[in-house]
C-alpha cells in the first residue's frame, strides 16, 4: 500500500476546528445530498454537531437523503442508556435533523452475541458502494485509537468486538454515571473498513491530544499508533487547534 503524508489544518482554538468540521460536512451534503458518512461520537465532535443541528434549523443543510454509519458503540449496554453512543447521536444529531431512521447505522449494543451485532454491521458496511466521508477523533493519551481501534490494530483490520484499551476505559469512564456500568468492550468499525471512505478528517483538541497526533502524524506507521495508518490514504486531514498541533 502507497503512502501519503497527513495534511494538517491548524485552528487558533477550537472553536475554529468545529467551525471547519462543520463546514466540511455541511459541503458533502450540499455536494452530494444521498452522501454515506462515516461519524463518531466523544466531547471533541460536540461542537461541530451543535453547528449542523442550529444550520438544519435554518434549513442550509438536509439529511433526508443522506446514511451515516456510526465509528463504535460500547457492547454490552442498554442502548438508551444515556451513556450508549446510541444515546448520544440521538441527543446531538439524530433527534433534531430529517435523517431518515433507516438510513441511520451503529453497531446493536443489545445484540444477544457480539458476533451477532459484528456481522449484522459488517453485512451493511459491505453493502454500501461508495463510502463520501469519515469524521473521527482520536483516542486518550497513548492510545492513537480511532473508532475503538486500540494498539494493536492493523490496517486490515475489520468490525469487531475489542476490549477497551485501559487508558480508554479511564478516559471514557467520567461520561458514565455510574463507572462500574462501564462495558468493557466494545464494537468498532475496522481500520481497512475507516480507509474505504473517499474522505477522511480527524479532528483534536487540547494539548492532551499532542503527543498522539505527533505520533500519529510523523511517526512509523504501525499498530502502536493505529492512528498511523490513516496515513495510507492519499485525502487525510487533521484538523487541530494550536495545543493539539504544539508537538508538531
Ligand atoms: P474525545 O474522544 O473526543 O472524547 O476525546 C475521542 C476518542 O476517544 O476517539
Amino acid at each position: 500500500m502507497n503512502t501519503y503524508k497527513a495534511k494538517i489544518d491548524v485552528k487558533i482554538n477550537h472553536l475554529e476546528v468545529d467551525k471547519t468540521a462543520f463546514e466540511i460536512v455541511k459541503n458533502q451534503l450540499t455536494h452530494k445530498q444521498d452522501s454515506v458518512l462515516i461519524l463518531p461520537t466523544g466531547g471533541t465532535q460536540i461542537g461541530w454537531y451543535k453547528l449542523i443541528v442550529e444550520a438544519y434549523k435554518n434549513r442550509e443543510v438536509d439529511f433526508e437523503k443522506a446514511t451515516i454509519f456510526n465509528l463504535d458503540e460500547y457492547y454490552p449496554l442498554n442502548k438508551n442508556n444515556p451513556s450508549s453512543y446510541y444515546s448520544y447521536m440521538r441527543r446531538n444529531l439524530i433527534d433534531h435533523v430529517n435523517i431518515k431512521p433507516e438510513n441511520w447505522h451503529i453497531p446493536n449494543c443489545e445484540a444477544e452475541t457480539s458476533e451477532e451485532a459484528v456481522s449484522e454491521y459488517q453485512n451493511l458496511l459491505n453493502q454500501q458502494k461508495q463510502i463520501d466521508l469519515a469524521v473521527l477523533g482520536i483516542g486518550p493519551a497513548a492510545t492513537c485509537h480511532i473508532g475503538f481501534n486500540e494498539q494493536g490494530s492493523d490496517e486490515n483490520s475489520k468490525t469487531r468486538y475489542v476490549i477497551l484499551d485501559e487508558q480508554t476505559s479511564f478516559a471514557n469512564s467520567v461520561y458514565f454515571e455510574n463507572e462500574k456500568d462501564m462495558p468493557k468492550g466494545a464494537i468498532t468499525m475496522g481500520i481497512s473498513d475507516i480507509l474505504k471512505a473517499g474522505k477522511i478528517i480527524l479532528l483534536a483538541k487540547g494539548r492532551e491530544k499532542a503527543w498522539g497526533v505527533q505520533r500519529s502524524v510523523l511517526g512509523p506507521i504501525n499498530n502502536e499508533a493505529p492512528a498511523s495508518h490513516l496515513r495510507f490514504h492519499p485525502e487525510v486531514t487533521f484538523i487541530l487547534d494550536q495545543e493539539a498541533a504544539s508537538l508538531l
